[in-house]
């Protein structure tokens, strides 16, 4: 795992797009594994710019969603598909029938988990993978003890992560309470996989996926065992980590030469 610690979230956020810009432009028809959420809120902007002021082009590219809310249809405000339009897809040239997210009011959502997962295949598998964190270690909407053999199937929210985004939702009753993920044996296939965490209140979660013990109760640990995983840090995300100063020894600067 390469954790490359930068100064603040803001120059976090710009290594996050390096790295994805230089995927998009290394291979045109890249398959992209998309992440919602506030931390990529900042990434799809800075994308979104440098597709309007230097060409950066999505039009061959294929992407596929961590995740959905289930009984939200894809108009509904708070859906992870009207996230996307607003955030990203309506900014840059990418071709919709090309963008993929687990359809969450699908009739049978098990027989819609199979399909997504026969989608991805169908695609080649996910090239790069963009991964958040959840403050309790979640990766897409992988909660504590889910299998780390898991699969795209509905998972059932934790009281924690529906508190947390209960701020996009009229009250926490509103909050829902089920979502389709993929799995996570799903994300370690993808051939590399970036999480992007900033913020205090995702140390610990952070210390836990970096140097914690391999655990379901922390499915973003999980990423130890993938061979290309690439973490990159704020000093706020980074603090709880106990081999800091290695980090930065090996990575000065949150610099890594694969990439420079
Ligand atoms: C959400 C999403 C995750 C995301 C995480 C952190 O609920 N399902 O994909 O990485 O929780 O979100 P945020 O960036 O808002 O802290």
């Amino acid at each position: 795992m390469k954790v490359l610690i930068l100064p603040d979230a803001e120059a976090a956020v710009q290594r996050a797009a390096d790295f994805i810009g230089r995927c998009v432009r290394s291979r045109a028809d890249a398959v992209l594994g998309l992440a919602t959420g506030a931390t990529m809120l900042p990434v799809y902007d800075v994308l979104a710019r440098r597709h309007r002021d230097e060409g950066l082009s999505f039009a061959a590219t294929t992407s596929f969603n961590l995740d959905e809310y289930i009984g939200l249809a894809p108009d509904h405000p708070c859906s992870y598909h009207r996230y996307m339009q607003d955030a990203f897809f309506q900014h840059v040239d990418i071709n919709p029938a090309r963008t993929h997210l687990p359809k969450g009011d699908a009739a049978d959502p098990q027989a819609a988990s199979q399909n997504y997962e026969a989608l991805i295949a169908a695609a080649g598998g996910i090239d790069l993978q963009i991964l958040g964190i959840g403050e309790n270690g979640h990766i897409g909407f992988n909660e504590p003890t889910a299998s780390l053999g898991s699969r795209t199937r509905v998972k059932t929210l934790t009281e924690s992560t529906r508190r947390a985004n209960q701020r996009y939702f009229a009250s926490f009753d509103d909050t829902p309470r089920f979502a389709i993920t993929t799995g996570v044996a799903t994300i370690l296939e993808s051939r590399h996989c970036l999480l992007l965490a900033t913020g205090g209140s995702k140390a610990d979660a952070v210390a836990g996926m970096v140097e914690g013990p391999v655990t379901a109760m922390c499915p973003a640990s999980a990423l130890q065992l993938h061979a290309h995983a690439t973490v990159i840090l704020d000093r706020d995300s980074a603090a709880r980590l106990t081999l800091l100063e290695y980090y930065e020894t090996v990575h000065p600067g949150g610099r890594d030469s694969t990439f420079e």
